[in-house]
């Protein structure tokens, strides 16, 4: 049952012309004008509810927005009609602060995902690859079910509860000490032998399924919206700002694993589970130490045979590399370790019909399309829209309006639309035919050789492209902006206040002199706006990678831009190169391609970024407003490696060559794929060919195989 769901969310008629949600603003009247505000008002209350209480938004950030500007747009035109329960009254309040920030000493990771066997294979293998292990060689693997919940750090000093924090972005979370106290079966204090003097124990917080139906039964009888799913429900009892409440929620933990900041001697993965269980935590019982494939293969079997069975939800299960030795040799790459998985369970099913197929479009100018569902649970979750990729994917499938369809939902992936009913299509129904042009600002739609994606070329034109170039500017892993959510930013992008990165910055200065100052607008006052403004002014000073992510160049995600970062150092340093390196015969386009993870394609966009004169003006307006310092490369301590160039070549027999690069750039050296003069050493394995003689002629410092190894075992901590 939905929680207090108002008929009219899912009521209006779309199709029909009549119906005052079809009808443009500047054409309703005033009794239509009052039947929408009606809608409008119970229909964002209830989105409010949903994203900000139960944590389970079942609409997109675009489409809420939409609701919202609809609203303030009919008020303006009828400003008498405004209700007493009226949405613009509530826009801006704050998102549930509070909680203290926290910095993780060691990054919470997230894992990636396999779905077939195939994945995991690949996963094994690559494991073997990277430990240079024999191809016979087995290697033991622990699998451990994936428990739906949300995960947490503890930290325990001499064996004391003394912090709990969420995993945020995994880089910063937030504190919930005082709630986490109140789940029973955290131990507040731990029991045992050999307990570290510092441990961080990670682990979910969840909550069984009996329970989740029991708290929605009691919250129900007291007029309370009832949560999503078991996880909704643990992640909004962890978010209250009153323990008290927590207090009164069934919440659990489960450790599966832990950091011991000192003295611990353990060497593997299960006998870590079970220094917790022996410490006082809860960890899940079905856990299987796997020697094979085929063992991983047949646990998933069983725990997918289980799954109904459990006491609480999982949504796959985890594989983990048992000799911790192995683990840090492995390492992560971006936001997941190189030594787990989790191998998920297939996504669930459900049928619906297919109301209407909508084009978005993104920050690149891609036209998605999107299917507006008939509400319907999956999972779980109210599911309302799903993904259907691109045109092609809509001719394949022959997706229609008015369809029943069969949808599916994967985790936290976008729900996708699999296939259509066709015995259940109407004879009237026609081909979806895709626009020409672009439906948020009429211009021309194109398909470039060789994509299947199409786009409209009017770039930041576009109002729908500029907004999403600045939801991009200002999202987690760019600039960050506490408060400046793309609520705002449309809302201020429409009002011209901001309209292109660098009005952020200056909004403050613009908004003293202003006749219509923020605080004075709709749900903002004094208190609201200064927080923004201060909010923008923490990230005034911004490091060099989130700046070059910041500006969205086409295929420059987060680790690129770090590579980009640590290889120029500065911004004028980046600048300068990418200006030679227009030239293709400069050096600075060799240095550019012989960076590792930098292929023909990416440069080519990056070029064409740093080409464009309008990009270059606001880069340098930026600048005004920033303080970009130095990129500093984070390594132990400073070694005989840090900031050095090294080339690869041959054969290495003791480390993978991905091994052998890992580690190098943890150490702080940069790998390059071909020897120049920048060049400082050239590790040389069995083989070598031309790089070697390369490094002899340039006077280039060759290291063998043996000396490589002594350097990186004098310096990785173990
Ligand atoms: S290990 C670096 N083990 O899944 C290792 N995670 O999709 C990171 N999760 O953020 C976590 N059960 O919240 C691990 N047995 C398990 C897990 C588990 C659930 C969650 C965890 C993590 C997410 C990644």
């Amino acid at each position: 049952m939905k929680p207090e769901l108002p008929l009219e969310v899912y009521s209006p008629d779309l199709g029909n012309p009549n119906d005052p949600a079809s009808i443009a603003v500047d054409r309703l009247n005033r009794e239509q004008a009052a039947q929408e505000l009606a809608r409008l008002a119970a229909t964002i209350a209830y989105h409010d509810r949903l994203y900000f209480q139960e944590d389970a938004p079942e609409i997109s950030d675009a489409d809420y927005d939409a609701l919202v500007v609809r609203n303030r747009q009919i008020e303006a035109r009828f400003p008498d009609l405004r209700r007493l329960d009226s949405p613009s009254k509530r826009v801006g309040a704050p998102v549930s602060k509070g909680f203290k920030k926290v910095k993780h000493r060691v990054p919470m990771l997230s894992l990636e995902n396999a779905f077939t066997l195939e994945d995991v294979t690949n996963f094994f293998e690559r494991v073997g690859r990277f430990l240079s292990l024999a191809p016979a060689q087995t290697f033991a693997v622990v699998a451990e079910p994936k428990i739906d919940g949300l995960s947490a750090a503890l930290h325990y000093q001499n064996g004391k509860l003394r912090l709990a924090a969420t995993r945020g972005d995994g880089s910063e979370g937030e504190d919930i000490t005082a709630n986490v106290r109140q789940i029973a079966t955290v131990p507040q204090v731990l029991q045992g032998k050999n307990i570290p003097e510092s441990l961080e124990v990670r682990g979910e917080i969840y909550m069984n399924r009996s329970d989740f139906f029991n708290l929605n039964h009691q919250r129900v009888q007291e007029g309370e919206a009832e949560f999503a799913n078991p996880r909704n429900a643990a992640a909004g009892s962890v978010r209250q700002l009153d323990a008290s409440v927590t207090a009164r929620r069934p919440l659990r933990f489960f450790a599966y694993y832990y950091e011991a900041i000192s003295g611990d001697t353990t060497t593997t993965h299960h006998e870590c589970l079970q220094n917790l269980e022996n410490w006082g935590f809860s960890v899940a019982s079905e856990i299987r130490l796997c020697q094979s494939l085929a063992e991983l293969a047949e646990f998933y079997t069983e725990m997918n045979g289980k799954r109904a069975d459990l006491a609480y939800d999982i949504d796959g299960v985890v594989y983990k590399v048992d000799e911790l030795a192995w683990q840090r040799r492995l390492g992560s790459v971006g936001r997941t370790p190189r030594y787990a998985v989790a191998h998920k369970f297939e996504a669930e099913k459900a049928e619906t019909i297919l109301e209407e197929i909508n084009i978005q479009v993104g920050r690149t100018g891609v036209l998605t399309p999107v299917a507006r569902l008939k509400p319907v649970t999956v999972g779980g979750v109210v599911v309302s829209r799903a993904t259907l990729h691109n045109a092609d994917e809509i001719d394949r499938k022959d997706v229609r309006a008015g369809d029943h369809v069969i949808i599916q939902r994967a985790g936290d992936v976008i729900p996708q639309v699999v296939s259509v009913v066709l015995n259940k299509r109407s004879a009237a129904s026609k081909e979806f035919v895709f626009p020409n042009c672009c439906p948020a600002c009429g211009g021309e739609v194109v398909q470039i050789p060789g994509e299947v994606a199409r786009r409209c070329m009017n770039r930041l034109l576009c109002p729908a492209q500029a907004v999403e170039h600045l939801r991009h500017f200002v999202s987690r892993d760019a600039f960050d902006i506490e408060g400046l959510g793309i609520r705002h930013i449309e809302a201020f992008y429409q009002d011209k206040l901001i309209q292109s990165p660098v009005d952020i910055f200056t909004l403050e200065e613009r908004d003293k002199v202003s006749l219509t100052p923020l605080r004075a607008r709709e749900g903002w006052g004094s208190q609201s706006a200064n927080n923004l403004f201060e909010a923008i002014n923490e990230r005034r000073t911004i490091s060099l990678d989130r700046f070059i992510y910041a500006l969205g160049i086409l295929q420059i995600g987060s680790v690129t831009a770090k590579l980009l970062a640590k290889h120029y150092r500065t911004l004028p340093v980046l600048v300068e190169a990418m200006q030679q390196a227009q030239d293709p015969t400069s050096d600075a386009y060799r240095d550019l391609l012989n960076l590792d993870g930098i292929g023909e394609s990416m440069a080519e966009d990056l070029l064409s970024f740093f080409h464009e004169p309008h990009n270059l003006a606001v880069i340098h307006k930026l600048q005004d407003q920033l303080l970009i310092p130095e990129f500093i490369i984070e390594t132990a301590a400073e070694s005989v490696l840090s900031h050095k160039t090294i080339v690869f070549t041959g054969t290495l027999e003791k480390m993978s060559r991905a091994e052998a690069k890992a580690t190098a750039e943890r150490l702080g050296a940069k790998v390059a794929g071909s020897v120049s003069k920048k060049t400082n050493f050239v590790v040389v394995g069995a083989d070598a060919g031309s790089k070697a003689k390369a490094a002899a002629e340039l006077g280039v410092e060759v290291l063998t195989e043996e000396q490589w190894m002594e350097i990186c075992n004098g310096l990785v901590k173990k």
